[in-house]
C-alpha cells in the first residue's frame, strides 16, 4: 500500500476531481482517505472534549487536514504521524504558519517510539489496520498517555471480498469481540463504543453514486486509479454490511 499511497497524496493536492468527490461525499474536502464524514469527525471532537493547548498524537494523518480541522476547532495541539512522505510535506508545507498547533513527521505505526505519559489523546481514523499487531500497537499508545489520556479510534471490521462468507466470524463483529476490543481487552482497557455501522451503509451508497458521476472528471485527469480503488472500498464495505458481516465503530478508552 506504501506506492498507492505516496501516488495517492501526490495528486490529490492538486485534483478538483478528488475535492467535489470528499466534499459531496463527507460534506467537506478533509482529502479524506478514511471512511468518516463531517458528522463523525464532529463525533470525534465532541468524544474528546479537548481544551487549548492539550496535546494530541493522530496516528495515519494522511495529509494533514483533518488535524488541522481538529486543531482549528479546539485549539490542541495535533502531531500528526503517518508513513507518506508525500503526505507529511503536503501538511507541513500547508501549515507552516500554523506550527504552535500543528506538527507532523514521517514514521510507521509499526515502529514508532513515543514518548512516555505525553498526550492528553491519541487518535486514529481507519489508520490501525496498518498495525501488524493491535496489541502491542495498544500498549505502545497507552504507555504514550498521559494518565487519563483518551485513546479514541474510528474502526471498521467486516469481511472482505477475497474472504468466503463462511470463513469470515460473524460472531467477531459485536464491539466487544472485534480484534481491536480483544487487543484493548489485552491491555487491561475498558471502553465505550459507538456504532457508525448505518452510517457507513448511507456513506457507502453515496460514494458509489458520486464516483458515477465524476468518472469523467477523475478520466480528465489521468487519476482512474483513485477512482477504481474508492469503487472497490465503496462496493465492498456496502457488499458486507448488506450480508451482516461489517461493523464501524468509534472506540473510546481512557488510562
Ligand atoms: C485509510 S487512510 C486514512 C487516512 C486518514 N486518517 C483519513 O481518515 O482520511 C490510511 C492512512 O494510513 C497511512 N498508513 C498506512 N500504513 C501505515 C503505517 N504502517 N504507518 C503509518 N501510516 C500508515 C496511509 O498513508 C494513510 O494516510
Amino acid at each position: 500500500m506504501y506506492d498507492f499511497y505516496e501516488a495517492f497524496y501526490k495528486v490529490v493536492e492538486h485534483s478538483a476531481a478528488h475535492a467535489e468527490f470528499c466534499r459531496r461525499v463527507f460534506g467537506r474536502n478533509l482529502c479524506q482517505h478514511g471512511f468518516a464524514d463531517m458528522e463523525q469527525v464532529d463525533a470525534l471532537i465532541a468524544a474528546l472534549n479537548l481544551q487549548p493547548g492539550d496535546q494530541v498524537l493522530e496516528l495515519g494523518c494522511g495529509n494533514g487536514m483533518v488535524a488541522e480541522y481538529i486543531a482549528d476547532q479546539t485549539g490542541a495541539h495535533i502531531t500528526g504521524v503517518d508513513y507518506s512522505p508525500q503526505g507529511i510535506e503536503q501538511a507541513q508545507r500547508r501549515t507552516g504558519g500554523k506550527r504552535e498547533h500543528l506538527t507532523f513527521a514521517v514514521g510507521d505505526i509499526n515502529t514508532l517510539e513515543l514518548p512516555a505519559e505525553t498526550y492528553d489523546a491519541i487518535i486514529s481514523i481507519d489508520s490501525i489496520y496498518f498495525s501488524n499487531d493491535y496489541t502491542r500497537s495498544v500498549r505502545e499508545w497507552q504507555a504514550a498517555l498521559r494518565p487519563g489520556g483518551k485513546l479514541t479510534l474510528f474502526y471498521a471490521y467486516g469481511r472482505e471480498p477475497w474472504v468466503a462468507k463462511d470463513d469470515f466470524p460473524a460472531e467477531n463483529l459485536a464491539p466487544e469481540r472485534t480484534p481491536l476490543a480483544a487487543a484493548l481487552i489485552a491491555n487491561g482497557l475498558r471502553f465505550t463504543t459507538q456504532n457508525f455501522t448505518a452510517q457507513d451503509h448511507a456513506l457507502a451508497v453515496r460514494r458509489t453514486a458520486v464516483l458515477d458521476d465524476l468518472r469523467p472528471q477523475f478520466e480528465a485527469e489521468g487519476i482512474l486509479f483513485i477512482w477504481e480503488n474508492r469503487c472497490g472500498d465503496a462496493q465492498g464495505v456496502r457488499q458486507a454490511i448488506e450480508e451482516g458481516l461489517h461493523a464501524r465503530y468509534l472506540y473510546r478508552s481512557e488510562t
